[in-house]
């Protein structure tokens, strides 16, 4: 899989994209992550990527032809990479805080692509041809407005790639993990025994597996119950859970 981010600030991404579980999944060829400057795709010899806005107002708009130049680079890297194979088209994904919000479930929709293309903006606003007629997804992370959409780019580059395959040590984690089960992980505990008189509850100490497990999935339920309780309605629940949180 291939992302490609466009930002006026690829060394955001420096770091990010060559640690831990990112840096690996590149390593392994699992994924490929490019970071790049859309400002060099201006189109003008002043390498202006904004301007102001027609009809006036405050602010300035990030212009379309830097963004669609860009986009139509990567594309054609994207092609000449894949040799003979006809790569699918791209999504192309706008990083805003008008978008849809985004979850695990678009995250596993995004897992599917071969290409993705991230914009970044900076700015007031996007010129709305950008939306109209190159993006295909306009992504917000949170009701919250960041100074631009680095962080949110990362958050998807970060949660789509620990679900392709092979990118996590442990295959399990990502379809145990919250979210993909529908419900909130159980507590975990690691030794001591006990720490500061705490103890770790029995139940995990017993070697009882079938316990073990009933107890884990109880805590996962009453944990979704009390913090997300709007999950449980999509949670795949068995008709005793169903009724005993419906008490
Ligand atoms: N840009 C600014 N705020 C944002 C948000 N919440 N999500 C995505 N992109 C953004």
């Amino acid at each position: 899989m291939r992302f490609d981010v466009l930002t006026l600030f690829p060394e955001m991404f420096s770091g990010m994209f060559t640690t831990s579980i990112l840096g690996k999944a590149q390593e392994k060829g699992i994924v490929s992550l490019n970071a790049i400057n859309f400002r060099e795709f201006s189109g003008n010899k002043h390498h202006t990527v904004d301007d102001y806005p027609y009809g006036g107002g405050g602010g300035m708009v990030l212009k379309a032809e830097p963004i669609f130049n860009a986009v139509e680079h990567v594309v054609a890297a994207a092609r000449a990479e894949a040799g003979e194979r006809e790569p699918r088209a791209p999504r192309v994904v706008l990083m805003c805080p008008q978008g849809e919000t985004y979850t695990q479930r678009k995250a596993e929709e995004f897992a599917k692509e071969d290409h993705i293309i991230l914009v970044c903006g900076h700015y007031e606003g996007y010129d709305e041809r950008i939306r109209e007629h190159l993006v295909t997804d306009e992504i917000s992370i949170g009701d919250y407005v960041l100074t631009g959409g680095e962080i949110a780019a990362c958050a998807i580059v970060d949660s789509v790639t620990r679900l392709l395959p092979g990118a996590l040590g442990n295959e399990l984690s990502s379809v145990t993990d919250s979210y993909s089960t529908g419900l909130l992980e159980h507590p975990h505990y690691t030794r001591p025994a006990e720490f500061r008189g705490w103890k770790v509850p029995d139940v995990l100490i017993s070697g009882h597996h079938v316990n073990v497990d009933a107890w884990r999935r109880e805590q996962s339920l009453y944990r979704t119950w009390r913090r997300r309780p709007d999950l449980l309605e999509r949670a795949e629940l068995n008709d005793k859970e169903r009724k005993l949180i419906e008490r």
